[in-house]
């Protein structure tokens, strides 16, 4: 049984800027410790204006920061439903983050052939640093109406991987065919946070916060870790 602390809920005045602001002090502080911030980026709508905001905070070191996607839709990356372009253009065109410091998982090929590769990438930087599985310094993570996050979705097989770290799956929330995270990953990280901007999914928060929900987001639980939700005040 872990010992696991209670996840810290954060409400936020201004998302965007005070989200962006919450992830520049976790890669200061990891670099400061480990001289790398491995960042793993949210997918879906609500990310992109704090992205936006992140890529306005001055002096932070890109050439330090080590981007992965918590999940990716298997379309190409100049499609408008890739994750990987939202976060292209609400913050890498912004900001000079070396192309290698990003893991774009390439949605554009046969998906059980972009989670090998996507593996392998990731198992060799942790082989590098003597890890037996990938640890992220931060991950963020968004929350479906229906619970999901990243593209675990409620009562998916892809919910029941022990083993690997990077699996295509099949989703409710067009497009269907998606490259997930999945919980052992995301529960190596040192930290995870949850973006939330919208009051509709209140209540389902409200009950993964009560501890006893099948919600795939609240078995987001990291081994070691701790679990923030950074909450908007939604729109209006
Ligand atoms: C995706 C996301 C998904 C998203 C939630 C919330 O690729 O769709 O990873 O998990 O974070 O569905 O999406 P919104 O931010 O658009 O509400």
């Amino acid at each position: 049984m872990n010992s696991r602390s209670p996840a810290q809920v954060l409400s936020l005045a201004d998302f965007a800027g005070d989200a962006a602001r919450f992830i520049a002090a976790e890669a200061r502080n990891a670099i400061a410790s480990r001289g790398l911030f491995r960042l793993a980026l949210a997918g879906g709508a609500t990310p992109a204006v704090v992205y936006g905001e992140l890529a306005r905070i001055a002096d932070l070191p890109w050439t330090k920061i080590q981007i992965t996607f918590g999940d990716e839709r298997c379309v190409p990356p100049e499609d408008s439903q890739s994750n990987f372009k939202m976060a292209k253009l609400s913050l890498f065109d912004a900001v000079g983050i070396p192309e290698g410091n990003i893991f774009r998982v390439r949605g554009e090929i046969d998906p059980e052939e972009a989670a090998l590769e996507y593996e392998q990438k990731l198992a060799a930087v942790a082989a590098r640093l003597g890890e037996s599985r990938y640890i992220h310094d931060l991950v963020l993570l968004g929350l479906g109406p229906d619970g999901h996050t990243a593209s675990l979705f409620p009562g998916s097989p892809s919910l029941e991987e022990t083993t690997r770290n990077i699996i295509p799956t099949i989703g409710p929330k067009p497009p269907p065919q998606r490259i997930t995270m999945t919980l052992p990953l995301l529960n190596a990280a040192r930290h995870i946070a949850f973006m939330v901007d919208d009051n509709s999914k209140k209540g389902v928060i409200d009950e993964i916060l009560g501890g006893h929900s099948r919600y795939p987001a609240a078995a987001v639980q990291p081994d070691a870790g701790q679990v923030t939700w950074l909450i908007g005040p939604g729109k209006k």
